[in-house]
């Protein structure tokens, strides 16, 4: 595939559309857009140019231009994103939402929000909460990712286990198509099987079907209570061993997210935090929520009691919501931790049957030890999601931390596969994992997503170079 480029002409155009001002074409602005959060310099490309529009139109116009060129455009939240997504790895044009982040429309009686694309999650959440009303969407990023980016990668979380993640409050989404179309899929709507649900196929895609532009997320009322138990335990396999036994207790804990001692530690130097760890060797935070907080603490008690009979060497609950929040940012950074203590790393986000998360961890033991390299390990274990990271061993050259890291990822993703799990719960293939995809994917669901990729991007403008090779190769 031959791309077009930007060349002065389209500058102009773009200009006309967006403005002056919103059209960066100078090499420093255009290196910060060339990276995400994921570390390794091998992903990195910048883009020839970015925009900044303010409107769907402004979007739509973009797309149109860029389609009749086949420019390749590469759709942009917060650039939080750990798999590559947001790279615009044929260069072309980067449109960031950056500055689309209105509120539209709060509507209480429906108990909806309708904003923008470029809205930060987390002030979409505040917004919210004022009301009273809760949106149930946290990821790691929660404080500068933005909710089309969520959208975009149906972002996860430390509050999956009861509610799920981002698509589940999708109710309707305004897209731009890579053909510059507008369309609205879904609505305020409790139900609804007219068609297809396009809706749920956006959700998801990586960008790689059109550019969500704005969005009606439903909310629910706002827990009334919430508690939060810290369990230290000798050893990530008895932490995470409990995990699904746990779940089958019948009670559902809003998140059950663990990290192993060497994630705990490096967001602990990181925050410069403590926690009161003792000897541990892992720890498993769990929370409740609900609207009774007698039921709360009851359902938090018997956790602890469970964690007390089954190992655990020491169970706090936290004092008070300053504490929790404390607790809750050591876990939320442990990404940015490790990216700064160990930046030669693979950030992995592997999801097993919630049954089987008890057999990943013997297996990254094994699997570090067989390749020279430590892994550690932390995440949402309620969801049988962890983020295993491998770290390359400052000993070990080059090239055979680049042969180990792509013989262990093998190993571990055919691992994943075996127990019916899958090589990314949250994180999304994008860039970083779409060369593996093929070996733990049927190729009749590669080829089906080729065909709704071209039917809806015939010029191919729309993310490419994202998921999957479009042609099938060897
Ligand atoms: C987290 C990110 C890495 O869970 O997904 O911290
Ligand atoms: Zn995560």
């Amino acid at each position: 595939m031959t791309y077009g480029t930007v060349t002065a002409g389209v500058v102009a155009e773009l200009r006309a559309i967006v403005g002056e001002k919103s059209v960066w074409i100078d090499e420093e602005r255009l290196e910060t857009y060339a990276h995400d959060e994921t570390s390794a310099e091998e992903y990195a490309h910048a883009p020839e140019a970015v925009v900044l529009p303010t409107t769907t139109e402004h979007v739509a116009a973009i797309v149109r231009l860029a389609n009749h060129h086949h420019i390749p455009i590469t759709p942009r939240g917060a650039g939080s994103g750990l798999s590559g997504g947001a790279i615009p790895v044929f260069g072309g044009i980067l449109i960031s939402l950056e500055r689309m982040d209105k509120l539209i429309d709060l509507d209480l009686d429906n108990m909806t929000i309708t904003a923008e694309a470029g809205m930060v999650t987390n002030d979409l959440a505040h917004t919210v909460a004022e009301h009273g009303l809760f949106f149930a969407g946290y990821p790691m990023s929660v404080e500068t990712c933005q909710i089309g980016g969520n959208i975009a990668e149906n972002a996860g979380g430390g509050k999956a286990v009861k509610y799920g993640v981002t698509g589940r409050y999708v109710m309707g989404l305004e897209l731009v198509t890579p053909t510059g179309d507008v369309v609205w899929l879904g609505g305020k709507l409790a139900k609804d099987v007219s068609g297809y649900d396009l809706k749920q196929l956006v959700i998801g895609s990586e960008g790689t079907l059109g550019i969500v532009t704005q969005a009606i997320i439903k909310l629910t009322a706002y827990p009334k209570a919430a508690s939060d138990l810290l369990v230290l335990f000798e050893s990530p396999r008895a932490a995470i061993d409990l995990v699904p036994r746990m779940l089958r207790q019948g009670i559902v804990p809003t998140g059950i997210e663990f990290m192993d001692r060497l994630s705990f530690q490096t967001s602990c130097e990181y925050l410069n935090e403590t926690l009161p760890s003792e000897n541990a060797g892992a720890m498993l935070l769990i929370e409740v929520d609900g609207n009774d907080p007698a039921a709360v603490e009851a359902d938090l008690l018997a956790i602890g009691d469970l964690c007390e009979k089954h190992g655990a060497i020491e169970v706090y609950v936290a004092e008070d919501r300053n504490a929790v929040e404390r607790v809750w940012a050591v876990r939320r950074n442990i990404a940015e931790a490790f990216k700064v203590a160990s930046p030669v790393q693979s950030l992995e986000d592997i999801v097993v049957p919630v049954a089987s998360i008890p057999d990943v961890i013997p297996e990254l033991e094994r699997l570090a030890a067989t390749y020279g390299m430590q892994i550690p390990c932390y995440g949402h274990a309620g969801d049988g999601n962890l983020h295993a990271t491998l770290v390359k061993d400052p000993a070990m050259d080059d090239a055979t931390w680049l042969r180990n890291k792509d013989a262990c990822l093998r190993e571990l993703y055919h691992f994943v596969q075996g127990l019916g799990g899958k090589i990314s719960g949250e994180h999304g293939i994008g860039l970083k994992r779409k060369k593996y995809l093929p070996d733990v994917t049927n190729p009749v669901e590669i080829d089906l997503m080729r065909a709704i990729k071209r039917a809806w991007d015939p010029n191919l403008i729309m993310n490419p170079g994202k998921v999957f090779e479009l042609d099938a190769g060897p």
